[in-house]
């Protein structure tokens, strides 16, 4: 059995920062309670509208985190830009409208790339690894591994969204299967929760997960600690099985 790994996205702690205009919650906090608590990465996300992650987090976190930082952006020359002022472990590349309420839908890497492909250069020549988050979709696939990423992460709105999933599910197992098969690591991520992840995590070729509004909202009623605590033992759990 490979272990998944949790990559504790930590964007909704400064949501709720943002909405009163407060120092706290504190995002640095909250990546130090994840990590205790048995994530093995922070993942962040900074939108270019802002209205969670702000520009200072960045370098605050980078300076405490103990695991690694996972920093999700738009393919834009300032979010470039800004990653390699950073540097971060990792990079996944993501789609962005400014009007949605959460990340909709893959990047359509089919479509874009040439940007994306010279965008994955770019930052794997400053030394970041590059994952590109697209839904689970052969096409897709195939061009993220022409654009030379080493990582995808495989989009699970769908699979979450539905009550009757089962499709959406054997998407992303065939999708792992294809990506592992062509060499590039599989991650996966969005809108898992302690109710739908356990298929997920038992698909073997997913080597990490990235999960955060479910955690951070579950935390109001158990605590951040134990909120990773429990996902992460979900998510274990799951794969021996
Ligand atoms: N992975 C990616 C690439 C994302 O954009 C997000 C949402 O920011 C997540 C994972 C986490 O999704 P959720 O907050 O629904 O768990």
């Amino acid at each position: 059995m490979n272990t998944p790994l949790l990559g504790i996205n930590i964007d909704h702690v400064a949501t709720l920062r943002q909405a009163r205009g407060t120092s706290y919650p504190s995002v640095v906090q909250a990546a130090q309670i994840a990590e205790a608590s048995g994530a093995d990465l922070i993942t962040v996300h900074l939108r270019e509208d802002r209205r969670h992650i702000q520009d200072a987090d960045i370098p605050e976190l980078q300076a405490v985190i103990k695991t690694r930082m996972n920093l999700e952006l738009g393919v834009t020359p300032a979010m470039l830009d800004f990653a390699m002022r950073q540097m971060p472990a990792d990079v996944c590349l993501v789609p962005e409208r400014r009007q949605e309420l959460t990340t909709e839908g893959g990047l359509d890497v089919v479509a874009n790339q040439a940007t994306i492909k010279q965008a994955c250069r770019t930052l794997q020549d400053a030394g970041i690894r590059v994952s590109l988050f697209i839904d689970p979709d052969s096409e897709q696939i195939l061009a993220a591994r022409d654009c030379g990423a080493q990582v995808i992460e495989l989009h699970t709105g769908d699979y979450a969204n539905q009550s009757s999933n089962s499709d959406a599910l054997e998407r992303i197992r065939q999708a792992a299967e294809q990506a592992s098969h062509l060499g590039l690591v599989v991650n996966a991520g969005h809108g898992l929760t302690l109710d739908n992840a356990a298929p997920v995590a038992a698909i073997e070729q997913i080597v990490e997960f990235n999960i955060g509004h479910a955690i951070v909202a579950r935390s109001v009623f158990v605590g951040l600690a134990e909120a990773v605590r429990e996902m992460k033992a979900l998510l274990i759990a799951s794969r021996g099985n």
